[in-house]
């Protein structure tokens, strides 16, 4: 194992015990295993690794029981796969498993008690082991109701404990609500090897998975899939969905931005319209709020749009979050098209981080990126400044 956790220490009694230099200590690269879906590797950084504990957390129906059974179905082929169901009763697992197909080795058992859970994943010993969700394991030495804070830490730290002494990796699946009233995954952000978010909106079809902590490996990566009527579908080239505008259309740019690793193309749709209000509304979906306040205001002192009296709204396309500052740019093309009127000019794609002085600065991995745009024909926009790039990319120049 790459890392033991702290917790399995201590157990003696208070006696001292010689620490190691670091140089003595073995530690060999834990061999990952595949999950059978692509995406998920990816962000799990290559695979499971044996042994760890990874959280899934989501709102409820945005997918994550689906994405976990057709990993456990496609892992049953070489190893033993357990599927903890508390939330769905096996006949109605079966019933999504005939769905998905390819799940019939998975083995399933319907329980929400910890030690009976705990028990059974000691003598068991499989490779991999779902439990759905966290939040239905109950602990009779716990006092409160199960799904309480108390009750979800001792479910987390006592799987903790036996995924790292018997040998399963296990997937902890979260249900987070959008008030946060249950106690969800924030609670064991601390406790568990990975925690993934799974995001997406139950009304659209494509959903983003991401990591937001990995004690194996990078925290930015994401995956992306589309919900079919067959499960879900990885989409292993998200740029070529997400990254087109309509000719001619107001309001929208392509931005270029890094997700992890992988450069992606992302629609960014703008709206720009006048208000009476005395605080005009600034509304990111997708971007953060402070970013956008911060984009408008450059906008409006270094390329003398007139936003004091508008309403702006911004959208990412295909429900992405932007988290990094490559994708200002092309946040900014959208707005100030919208503003003017004027389309961005056809084949063009934006990346650069705007500074509070207009200048705008090279992003991390230039490359990549500008290897990404040419992969579907686009070209990057130029520009040292912010006014320069706004001239270049909006047709008319006007500017
Ligand atoms: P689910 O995995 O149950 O969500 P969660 O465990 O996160 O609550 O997925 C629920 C939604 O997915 C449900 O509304 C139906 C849809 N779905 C499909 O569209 N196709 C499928 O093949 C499956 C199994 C589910
Ligand atoms: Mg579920």
């Amino acid at each position: 194992m790459v890392a033991e956790a702290p917790v399995l220490r201590g157990r003696g009694k208070g006696a001292a015990r010689p620490p190691l230099r670091l140089v003595d200590v073995v530690a060999e690269e834990a061999e990952r295993f595949p999950t059978g879906v692509p995406e998920l590797d990816r962000v799990l950084g290559g695979g499971l690794v044996p042994a760890s504990l990874v959280l899934v957390g989501g709102e409820p129906g945005v997918g994550k029981s689906t994405l976990l059974l057709t990993a456990l179905g496609a892992m049953s082929r070489e190893r033993r796969a357990l599927l903890i169901t508390g939330e769905e009763s096996v006949a109605q697992v079966k019933l999504r498993a005939a769905r998905l197909g390819g799940c019939d080795d998975v083995e399933i058992l319907a329980e929400t008690e910890l030690d009976t859970v705990c028990e059974t994943l000691e003598r068991e010993r499989p490779a991999v082991c779902v439990i759905d969700s966290v939040q239905t394991l109950w602990s009779s030495e716990v006092g409160s109701a199960p799904g309480s804070v108390s009750q979800v830490r001792e479910a987390a730290a006592r799987l903790l404990r036996v995924a790292k002494e018997a040998g399963v990796a296990t997937f902890l699946v979260g249900h987070v609500t959008k008030d946060g009233s249950v106690a969800g995954p924030r609670v064991l952000e601390h406790l568990v090897d990975c925690v993934l978010q799974f995001e997406g909106d139950r009304f659209h079809a494509h959903r983003i998975l991401r990591a937001v902590k990995n004690r194996f490996g990078s925290t930015n990566e994401i995956g992306v899939f589309e919900m079919t009527g067959a499960g879900l579908v990885g989409v292993p080239d998200p740029s070529e969905l997400f990254g087109r505008t309509h000719a001619g259309e107001v309001g929208a740019a392509v931005a270029c931005t890094l997700e992890g690793t992988r450069p992606l193309l992302l629609e960014i749709q703008a709206l720009v319209s006048p208000t009476d209000l005395a605080m005009p509304r600034r509304v990111g979906t997708g971007v953060d709020p402070k970013r956008l306040a911060m984009i408008v205001a450059v906008l409006a002192r270094h390329a003398g749009l007139a936003l004091g009296g508008a309403d702006v709204f911004v959208n990412v396309a295909g429900g992405v979050r932007i988290d990094e500052p490559g994708a200002d740019l092309g946040i900014a093309l959208a707005i100030a098209s919208a503003a003017k009127g004027v389309p961005v000019r056809e084949g063009t794609a934006a990346f650069g981080e705007l500074g509070l002085t207009g200048r705008l600065r090279a992003p991390a991995q230039r490359d990549r990126r500008v290897e990404e745009c040419r992969k579907l024909g686009l070209e990057p926009v130029g520009g040292e400044t912010l006014r320069q790039a706004l001239g270049a990319a909006l047709s008319d120049s006007a500017n």
